[in-house]
């Protein structure tokens, strides 16, 4: 089957790789270049737990291909912490809140709010909550994860956390 050279910037840092076309965008994360802390649960857009950012939206990568991703700027949860190893306020929030058990759900979780907290979006409590509605967890009960979000929204202390 006939490959196709893609590029991409990754966490900060150009990829290139040769895919076939119906790759997708979570097997060339995880296969090609490495970031296996995009976690692939159902590979069918339910489970939320293989979120990544591509061009400052929250995306699951099992839906989209790889080549649909050419050029494109893409984060996934190894490029949110600071070189020194300074948690994202969102894996800081979430850590503090208890709002992970076995960790498989957690980069999806962690993506899905950091999509809409960073830059200048001052997302409300209501807007966070029902982002994480399509992200699933079997283990945390969801109370921490609620917490974090609350601490995340905007309209609870008129800033990020
Ligand atoms: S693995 Fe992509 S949504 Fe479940
Ligand atoms: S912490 Fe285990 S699935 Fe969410």
């Amino acid at each position: 089957m006939s490959k196709h050279h893609i590029e991409m910037t990754i966490n900060g840092r150009r990829h290139s790789g040769d895919v076939e076309a119906r790759v997708s965008l979570s097997d060339f994360l995880r296969d090609d270049a490495g970031y296996t802390g995009v976690h692939v649960g159902c590979e069918h857009g339910v489970c939320g737990a293989c979120t990544v950012i591509v061009d400052g939206k929250a995306v699951r990568s099992c839906l989209m291909l790889a080549v649909q991703a050419e050029g494109a700027q893409v984060t996934t949860v190894e490029g949110l912490a600071a070189s020194d190893g300074t948690l994202h306020p969102v894996q800081q929030v979430l850590l503090e809140e208890h709002g992970l058990q076995c960790g498989f759900c957690t980069p999806g979780f962690v993506m899905t709010l950091a999509a809409l907290t960073d830059g200048d979006a001052k997302p409300s409590e209501q807007q966070l909550v029902s982002a994480l509605s399509g992200n699933v967890c079997r283990c945390t009960g969801y109370q921490g994860i609620r917490r974090a979000a609350k601490r995340l929204a905007c309209n609870e202390a008129g800033e990020n956390s």
